[in-house]
């Protein structure tokens, strides 16, 4: 069809003195001074104000409330079901062209007018800073919405070689029948506009449970679709209580997929939900989800330790761990552990600075919630009780914001306790293997934990690589050699994990598009 290429959306540094960081200093400004704002539900293009409230507050910051947020409940979560399912012949039937103009166009609000609005949302309600916001909201938001369209568009192309003089035959890409029913989480507002995005970019109508951690930004997600001409009811808005807006969607009769990303016990929580209404539904329903990690770093005695530990940094602390890809188990040989990598690590950490992402100064900012402050913390003291050292950090300062340092904890049992289950947090535990023994560590990686979503392999020399590819095949979704385990980039490096980690339909690629299609195949006798 002559689309525009697609490209990476072109990454802004925001250093001091900059337009850049005038203007995004600003905007965070502004939405300080002009919230808290009020958050309807959307139902059929119209704002729905239920009186039933919550608060998203500033994860950094206790005084401050971002905004007030209607919540839906199960008669609200109907209506729009059923506004979907109005909304989804005329959608699906609008030719491909306009469908792709509406996404190319919300790409382009995003990385100009509102990409400081944007950002700032997900930097006072998600607690991102500067950069992490800008690799979120801003690039990757563009991102998914510019390559999904390139992909969607090489999907369709996808058409039978062989005809005959008498036969013509074609395949057709049908949205499903039915409704999507989309739960996003806080820590990404790309991935909330690509679990939405995703499915309606082929023609599907989706209801969409945002995460109360992240109803602003989210919400600005939706403000931007209408602008860019997404139809009323293609996108039905209903944050709300998760159990019941859930099991309301799941029990429909026109329930056609959940696009989920989220932890594994949620997930498999709602798999069970489906499997039990599975006789009442029109169709089987995909189900793709995203789900927690355990990633692991292993370093190999012949790496390269400056780029091993700056990699360690980078892939556990930043956005304070809570991405589902980020580091979380590092493996280092004994000799090299001793040998200075592990002074060079705690040097380097006790050089980053902490604090609220407002002040554009700090690398680490605050973990999102009371409960995860709590479950860190309450994790590290269980790695102390069974013996693990903690070398730094470990401590959390909830007075003004939920604060956690990072935190590096030595272990000498690769299956303690901080080994094994995931944290989302700012820790990293550390097992320090004996030189001789990379094999086996390799084997101690892929039988720790029931996850296999990200994890790095460090080295110079091509036999170790070759053998942790090799032993580690099934231990991570994402692989990567001499780089840290978080970061992949849409069109880049497709992402999705496998075992507890998800269903590992790819994002950033075709895969997630084939899901959320019903393929139909025509054979025409001329
Ligand atoms: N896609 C994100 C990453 O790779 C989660 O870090």
């Amino acid at each position: 069809f002559g689309l525009p290429p697609a490209v990476n959306e072109p990454m802004r540094n925001y250093e001091v003195k900059s337009a850049d960081r005038a203007g995004l200093q600003a905007a965070v400004e502004a939405m300080r001074a002009a919230g808290p704002f009020d958050v309807p539900c959307i139902v059929d293009g119209a704002e729905v104000r239920t009186g039933r409230t919550q608060q998203q507050r500033n994860p950094g910051n206790h005084e401050h409330v971002l905004c007030t947020y209607h919540e839906a409940d199960a008669a609200l979560t109907e209506k729009a079901i059923a506004g979907a399912l109005k909304a989804k012949a005329q959608w699906e039937a609008m030719p491909w062209n306009d469908r792709a103009a509406i996404f190319l166009k919300a790409a382009d609000l995003i990385a100009g007018k509102w990409r400081f609005p944007l950002m700032a949302a997900t930097m006072l309600g998600q607690g991102k800073n500067a950069w992490q916001a800008e690799i979120d909201a801003a690039a990757e938001s563009c991102d998914f919405l510019r390559f999904g369209v390139k992909f969607v568009d090489e999907m369709y192309s996808i058409q039978p070689a062989e005809h005959s003089k008498t036969v013509y035959n074609r395949s057709e890409y049908r949205a499903l029948e039915g409704f999507v029913f989309a739960i996003s989480p806080f820590n990404f507002t790309a991935i909330a506009a690509n679990l939405v995005g995703a499915p309606a970019l082929v023609g599907n109508t989706v209801v969409w449970k945002p995460s109360p951690m992240a109803i602003y930004s989210n919400y600005l997600v939706y403000k931007i679709f209408e602008e860019a001409g997404m139809p009323a009811g293609v996108v039905q808005f209903v944050p709300g209580p998760a159990e019941e807006i859930a099991s309301t969607a799941i029990a429909h009769r026109a329930f056609a997929a959940l696009h989920f990303t989220g932890s594994t016990h949620v997930f498999r929580s709602l798999w069970k939900q489906i499997a039990g209404c599975m006789d009442n539904y029109v169709g089987y329903p995909r189900i793709v989800g995203e789900t927690g990690g355990k990633n692991f770093h292993l370093v190999h005695k012949s790496a390269d330790v400056d780029a091993a530990v700056h990699q360690a940094i980078r892939g556990a602390f930043e956005y304070q761990g809570q991405k589902c890809s980020a580091l979380s188990r590092l493996y280092v040989p004994q000799s090299m552990w001793a040998g200075g990598f592990k002074e060079k690590l705690l040097r380097e950490i006790a050089s980053i600075s902490q604090g609220p992402v407002e002040q554009f100064e700090h690398f680490m900012g605050p973990v999102i919630a009371r409960h995860s402050y709590d479950k860190i913390l309450g994790l590290i003291d269980a790695a102390k009780k069974e013996g693990g050292e903690v070398l730094c950090g470990g401590r959390g300062n909830d007075a003004t914001g939920f604060f956690v340092e990072p935190t590096v904890i030595e272990t000498r049992e690769p299956r303690s306790v901080t080994m094994v289950n995931e944290i989302f947090g700012p820790v990293i535990t550390v097992y320090a293997y004996p030189d001789e023994q990379f094999e086996e560590t390799c084997r101690i990686i892929d039988t720790t934990t029931e996850y296999a979503l990200t994890g790095s392999v460090f080295a110079r020399d091509r036999y170790a690589v070759i053998t942790a590819s090799n032993l580690l095949r099934n231990s991570s979704g994402m692989f990567y050699i001499n780089d840290k385990c978080t970061g992949a980039v849409v069109g880049q490096q497709p992402f999705g994990g496998g075992r507890a980690s998800g269903t590992n339909d790819k994002a950033g690629s075709m895969a997630i598009f084939l899901r959320f299609v019903q393929q139909r195949t025509i054979k025409e006798t001329m």
